[in-house]
């Protein structure tokens, strides 16, 4: 069942839902409930006096009024001087999340003029629909419903009473990208033998067809013709067929954001094969090419006013006798010899090929973006994702989505003395230098392959998904990259 959420113009006291979400800040019940406390009887300002309840961030207290709303759910904002966008996505995330456990078919949300810290109305709008689409998210399409199976939540509106046309824009904004991020993490969640390299370019095709962007993909023989030769040395060991995805949003004249996604959709390692223990998240290695895709839905929602190319190299990386074995030399489709020292350092190769294939659209900048290294989960744990790159200004511009977007990003140094690391005795690069600043020693292969255009590459292993629920988060996959893609290219249309 799709999930949607409404800006819906009405005053709170008389509001009737199955459940009212309020986002509270800390302290005493702000005056403008007043009206709303009256019609519960007292009982929010029971709640709050009891001190059961104070708003302190992520705090939450249900309460049962005799109407019109049959649950209040009171969410804690935290300071009021530290409320800003992050805070209120956060809360509309919390009151989505229990609207679905609690099995509510619909629910409304109210952020009180207290709550709005200095946060304009478009913001506010687009942070809230963010939020409610992060938190609503779930996956059972593979299980059997349960005997005591609740409705699910289809619907959550957001009330407005003042100020309501910057906010309806805003909430269309992130409406749009809540779905991007939600179409992203249904290719995501997808097992390895459902999502395949072909499948995720009939994903793309659909897409493509629905909001009229040109698309190409390239299937084995293509690429083979087309001389990606590190692509092709990934994908040689695995049935399956490689798929090279290229698909193309033209808002304007200008010339193109071009987006790399990793599209890795099983990840064994190859014959340099990985451990046992968790090797099933490995499903997760598509997840670049799914913020890709993700933020092209986006686009199609949109129509904003920018030039944005995707491009998507994706295979299987799987040991037989027929795959790559370390030691082998290979040419990429840059003309560069590569030495693959570690057949599990895949996703350099694959994307390689694809920076390469960039320079025909002459982009105004490329960004790639991969759940490329386990070092940077060592760096960065699942908070942040690891940002590199040949341009400083296009690592600040990203920066600054990634913050506004609630997606963090943080850079790592590119340094001329790191260059070493992926030297070859035999080729013109290696694939691997071994475990020291792993995370940076592969954005430095990357860059070996980088030709004419201001690049950045977004090291994402540590967010892509996350093993456990916490306050406004879901377990499994999380969509990362298509929140932060979206604030990056919506902010060069100005
Ligand atoms: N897909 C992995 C990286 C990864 C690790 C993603 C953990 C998500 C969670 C990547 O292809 C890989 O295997 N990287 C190797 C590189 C090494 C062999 C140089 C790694 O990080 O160990
Ligand atoms: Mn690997
Ligand atoms: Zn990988």
């Amino acid at each position: 069942m799709p999930f949607e959420t409404a800006v819906v113009q009405a005053q709170p006291a008389n509001y009737e839902t199955p459940l009212l979400a309020l986002a509270l800040p800390r302290g005493a019940l702000p005056a403008s409930l007043g009206g709303l406390d009256k019609q519960t009887g007292g009982a929010i300002g029971r709640v709050l006096s009891s001190g059961d309840f104070s708003g302190k961030r992520d705090e939450t207290a249900v309460i049962y009024p005799s109407g019109p709303a049959s649950r209040v759910l009171l969410i804690g904002l935290g300071k009021p001087e530290e409320i800003d966008r992050t805070a209120i996505r956060r809360a509309a995330a919390i009151s989505a999340k229990r609207a679905r456990s609690l099995g509510v078919p619909r629910a409304a949300i109210y952020l009180p003029p207290e709550g709005r810290g200095k946060v304009n109305p478009a913001t506010i709008g687009q942070a809230i629909a963010e939020g409610l689409n992060q938190g609503a998210w779930q996956y059972n399409d593979m299980k059997k419903p349960p005997e005591d199976q609740k409705p699910p939540l289809e619907r959550m509106e957001l009330l407005a009473h003042d100020g309501p046309a910057e906010l309806i824009q805003g909430h269309k904004t992130g409406e749009a990208i809540g779905a991007g991020q939600t179409f992203a993490r249904s290719i995501q969640v997808l097992p390895g033998n459902l999502c395949t390299p072909s499948y995720v370019a009939e994903r793309a095709r659909e897409l493509a067809r629905r909001h009229g962007f040109e698309i190409t993909v390239l299937d084995k023989a293509a690429i083979i013709k087309e001389k990606m030769g590190a692509l092709m040395s990934v994908a040689q060991g695995s049935a399956e067929e490689p798929r090279f995805i290229a698909i193309e949003y033209k808002g304007s004249d200008a010339a193109p954001v071009v987006l790399i996604g990793k599209g890795v959709t099983f990840d064994t390692g190859g014959i340099s094969i990985k451990p046992a223990q968790n090797m099933e998240d490995m499903k997760y290695d598509m997840s670049g090419a799914a913020a890709v895709l993700g933020t092209f839905e986006m686009l199609g929602r949109l129509k904003p006013k920018v030039h944005v190319v995707g491009l998507i190299p994706s295979t299987e990386n799987m040991p037989s006798g027929t795959a790559v074995k370390p030691g082998d030399v290979v040419t990429s489709h840059l003309g560069k010899t590569i030495e693959i020292i570690n057949t599990d350092a895949e996703g350099r190769l694959i994307l390689a090929d694809a920076l390469s294939y960039a320079r025909r659209y002459d982009p105004a900048a490329v960004v790639d973006i991969a759940t490329l290294t386990g070092a940077i989960v060592v760096a960065l744990g699942h908070t942040a994702s690891g940002v590199m790159g040949s341009d400083e200004k296009l690592v600040e511009e990203l920066r600054g989505a990634g913050e506004r977007a609630d997606e963090r990003v943080w850079p790592l140094p590119l340094w001329d003395d790191y260059r070493d690391l992926m030297k070859s005795d035999i080729a013109d690069v290696k694939n691997s230098g071994g475990r020291p600043a792993g995370s940076i020693s592969a954005g430095w292969f990357l860059r070996e392959f980088v030709d004419g255009f201001p690049w950045a590459h977004l090291d994402i292993a540590g967010t892509a998904y996350t093993d456990r629920d916490d306050a406004g988060r879901v377990k499994g996959p999380t969509g990362v990259g298509v929140r932060l893609f979206s604030e990056f290219v919506l902010g060069r249309t100005a």
